[in-house]
């Protein structure tokens, strides 16, 4: 099928907000996935891990002591743990009693007030810890509105196997040699290079759509390299600044 999230000549740039609205909110909760819809972003990005117990939870570290007010690393605190954490005081006194939220509470949020999530499994999975998030993601019916993305190629591969109907994308940190080959044999949506690396090497862009795969860029927050980037046909942006984005984007 052709693959519907290539941006037409002249669309707008898909406005993926990076941790939630994380410039102004404490990054991943609730509050942040808030402003960033409110903002006008297609997509919520965030970050899929499991604690002890299984659960997939919203947080980026592979520790909760950046960002809560607890410390360990995720994988040893149970999710009655990982809820008594203050996640926003960290940031700033105004969210003092924010938690960390479970992917499904995540989902649950998006699916009644509206929004999508770019979902990055982040950090290598089992298969079983990989069935358990889409069992999430099914449960709360969100499958339509949801698009996987990981840096770990075995999660990926989990994925396309336990449900091909998700679409999925690659996280490179730079381009590889053969970036359409890469996202040929993993059978991914899109291929989501740095924007700094794909700047480097601009005509990956059009080979990739050649291939019916999409692109998106990240974290870009500067607007000189939103306009490079649109001109070179870069389908999506995940950016800290998701208002001024989309404020760019209707501008432009
Ligand atoms: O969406 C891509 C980006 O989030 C990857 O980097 O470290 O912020 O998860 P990181
Ligand atoms: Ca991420």
């Amino acid at each position: 099928p052709p693959n519907g999230y290539l941006r037409p000549a002249g669309a707008p740039l898909t406005v993926i907000a990076h941790r939630g609205a994380s410039a102004a909110a404490p990054e991943n909760t609730l509050v942040a996935q808030e402003i960033a819809r409110r903002s006008g972003a297609d997509f919520v990005e965030n970050d899929v891990q499991p604690s002890r117990d299984g659960v997939p939870f919203v947080l980026h570290d592979t520790t909760v002591d950046r960002t809560t007010d607890g410390s360990g690393a995720i994988r040893t605190l149970t999710a009655a743990q990982l809820k008594a954490l203050d996640a926003g005081s960290w940031f700033a006194p105004q969210y003092a009693g924010a938690r960390l939220p479970t992917l499904a509470e995540q989902l649950a949020d998006l699916r009644t007030r509206g929004g999508n999530l770019l979902l990055e499994i982040k950090g290598a999975h089992t298969r079983d810890e990989v069935a358990r998030i889409i069992e999430v993601i099914r449960a709360e019916k969100m499958t339509a509105r949801v698009f996987v993305q990981s840096f770990e190629v075995d999660a990926l591969r989990y994925t396309r196997e336990l449900a091909p109907e998700l679409p999925t994308g690659l996280l490179r940190s730079g381009l590889d040699a053969d970036p359409v080959a890469v996202a040929r044999e993993l059978g991914v949506t899109a291929y989501n290079p740095t924007g700094t690396a794909l700047l480097a090497r601009p005509s990956v862009v059009a080979d990739l759509h050649a291939a019916g795969v999409a692109v998106m860029a990240w974290t870009v927050d500067s607007p000189a390299q939103w306009q490079q980037l649109e001109r070179i046909g870069t389908d999506g942006i995940i950016t800290n600044r998701p208002a001024e984005l989309a404020g760019w984007n209707a501008a432009g």
